[in-house]
């Protein structure tokens, strides 16, 4: 089983958005997976409730002293991918997940204090010696000059240091489907599997699966 954390100390950032969307993506891909929430708000395990009980399932997981109990659970299972949804502003919660994690996202709007409030889980990111990436979320379509500063600034220039994490090169820009689709129990590649957000979110899936090793197959044939 690999393991997915997605760490961000701001509010908003959009962590249980990305943590759901790659989950059913990988789910369609042919993956195990499951979500673990471990954020009191409960909003990854309220939107399962919201899909009627279809897969993938949400484990609701507040406490930091069983999130490596119930992964191991898991692993013994046979899930294949875990993704971890912290809360924001964590602290204990934020550093087991780390942990137990073998990649690290950490969601952040392409805005000046959102870059400065990631600068927190890139530092956990390199404490806990762990491979991360910065995912831009809910920024502009159009915007190059905004994105290349925002590159130097995470990543670094000859003249700056960065921040110690690599910024991934797929982004999910600002786009209606990722809240409304939400709001209906589905993420972007079920709400509208031809739209502009659902090829961000297939293209980050694709990104994914070279940098880490997923195992995939366990549920070939029941996506149809
Ligand atoms: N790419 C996007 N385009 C449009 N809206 C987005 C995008 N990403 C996230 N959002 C919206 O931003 C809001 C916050 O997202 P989300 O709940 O995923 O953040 P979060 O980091 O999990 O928040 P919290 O810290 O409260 O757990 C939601 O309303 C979500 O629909
Ligand atoms: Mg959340």
């Amino acid at each position: 089983m690999r393991t997915i954390s997605i760490i961000s100390q701001k509010g908003g950032a959009g962590k249980t958005t990305l943590a759901l969307n790659l989950a059913v993506v990988a789910r369609s891909a042919g993956c195990s997976v499951a979500i673990f929430d471990t954020d009191p708000q409960a909003s990854a395990y309220q939107w399962s409730t919201w899909r009627d009980g279809d897969e993938p399932p949400v484990i609701d997981c507040g406490s930091p002293t069983l999130l490596p109990v119930k992964l191991k659970q898991a692993a013994k299972d046979g899930v294949d991918l875990a993704i971890i949804d912290t809360p924001p502003h964590a602290d204990i919660m934020a550093r087991e997940a780390a942990k137990a994690a073998d990649l690290m996202l950490i969601p952040c709007k392409p805005q000046a204090f959102d870059i400065a409030s990631a600068q927190t889980s890139a530092e956990l990111a390199r404490s806990s010696r762990k491979d991360a990436f910065v995912v831009l979320m809910g920024g502009p379509q159009r915007a190059a000059v905004v994105y290349s500063d925002v590159a130097d600034v995470i990543e670094g220039t000859d003249e700056m240091e960065g921040m110690g994490v690599a910024l991934a090169p797929v982004m999910l820009t600002q786009r209606a489907a990722y809240h409304h689709s939400i709001a209906q129990g589905q993420t972007v590649t079920e709400f509208e599997p031809d739209g502009k957000a659902a090829e961000e979110v297939n293209n980050l899936w694709n990104w994914l699966t070279t940098v880490i090793d997923i195992p995939l197959g366990h549920t070939k044939g029941e996506n149809a």
